[in-house]
């Protein structure tokens, strides 16, 4: 898995038939190396003017094999540092990195080649999640939400319990009982680490450092909520760029800290705008990805969403770093068995779909 946060891949390993997980596996991480950073930004840049799924422009090409070569590398990584054989692998499952996301021009584009993941490691390889989603309507995301359901059957948490996933952008999963709801909530990381790389040229504000010796602007907050995607009840999805030059113009003029320290409260205040939009509030949150990593962040968290219970994956016993890598190696397993792997009211997709692509070695 490589998220829209563009900072590099996780793998995780999982036992599973696709219902339900009997075993979490070890997991790493293989962070990309900063002229790939600079690559994957030039190539979603370029990738914003593609209208053709298997358009890839030059820069765009470059990215891939760069994504191909940092993929394969995470995975021989992996299997040696774990002793594993490559035949006691059932499937890998692909995400690609993200460049284009434009799921009303029925357009997602996860750059990353299946056939040479599966030719170079020797395991079948499933890819390409979101396609069949997009081109059926659906938003093309979040796709984790059928995972967060069957990791959350195990904890006995009284419903309904909500995941928040803080990836460059956010999204998250309401669970009760058997009922899913899921959507992208708003910017997650993306925006506070693109002003934070522009200021001080650092690729985050790492422990929210930054941000905590800044004030919020807390009119600016209720300025930019009033962008009617807050407003729209879900499915919805993102891409990570949406909000970039809306909210870029907002922040010119401030110091770092207080720069940091508003888009840090924007993204919790994104986040607890989606509370009237569910049937009824979650009473406990559990917080996976990068942003369950920065304090100042889980803080602010704490007190919108209060008196609600927020926890992190870590905290819950899952994973905050693995848990989306753990999602696709879920739902590739779903794909091999032909089952949906997103819904109507996880994507809105008119009906539950199975989607991804197999590839044998
Ligand atoms: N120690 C930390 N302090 C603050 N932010 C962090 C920390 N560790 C990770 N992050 C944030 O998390 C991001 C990576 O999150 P990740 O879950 O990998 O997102 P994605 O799924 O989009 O790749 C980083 O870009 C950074 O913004
Ligand atoms: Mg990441």
């Amino acid at each position: 898995m490589s998220g829209t946060s563009q900072d590099g891949v996780d793998v995780a390993l999982i036992e599973t038939d696709g219902d339900i997980i009997t075993r979490f596996g070890p997991t790493a991480y293989r962070s990309y190396a900063r002229p790939e950073r600079a690559l994957i930004r030039s190539a979603t840049a370029a990738a914003a003017n593609v209208t053709e799924r298997t358009a890839r422009p030059e820069i765009v090409a470059k990215a891939e094999a760069a994504v191909n070569r940092a993929h394969v590398e995470a995975v021989e990584t992996f299997l040696t540092a774990n002793s594993i054989q490559p035949r006691d692998v059932a499937v890998i499952g692909f995400h690609g990195q993200t460049v284009l996301h434009r799921p009303e021009r029925r357009l997602t584009i996860q750059i990353g080649d299946g056939h040479v993941l599966a030719a170079r490691l020797g395991i079948p390889v499933v890819y390409d999640f979101r396609a069949a989603d997009v081109a059926a309507g659906g938003e093309g995301a979040p796709f984790a939400p059928m995972y967060h359901r069957a990791l959350a059957r195990g904890l006995g948490l009284e419903p309904p319990v909500a995941v928040l996933n803080i990836g460059g952008v956010a999204n998250v999963t309401y669970i009760d009982g058997d009922d899913l709801i899921a959507c992208d909530t708003g910017p997650g990381n993306a925006l506070l680490d693109d002003f934070v790389r522009l200021r001080t040229g650092k690729p985050l504000d790492t422990d929210g450092r930054i941000a905590r010796a800044g004030i919020v602007d807390q009119e600016a907050i209720a300025r930019l909520l009033a962008h009617p995607f807050f407003a729209k009840p879900p499915p919805k999805s993102l891409d990570r760029n949406d909000f970039r030059s809306w909210a870029g113009a907002a922040f010119d003029n401030r110091s770092v800290e207080d720069g940091a320290a508003t888009l840090t409260a924007l993204t919790a205040a994104s986040v607890a705008r989606i509370l009237p939009l569910l049937p009824r509030v979650p009473k406990s949150w559990i917080v996976s990805g990068g942003g369950a990593r920065n304090p100042t962040l889980m803080r602010m968290l704490v007190e919108r969403l209060a008196p609600a219970r927020v926890q992190t994956a870590d905290d819950a016993g899952w994973s905050i770093d693995a848990l989306e890598a753990q999602a696709f190696a879920y739902l590739a397993v779903r794909s091999l068995r032909g089952l949906p792997i997103s819904l109507p009211t996880t994507t809105g997709v008119p009906r539950p779909l199975c989607g991804g692509v197999l590839v044998e070695p």
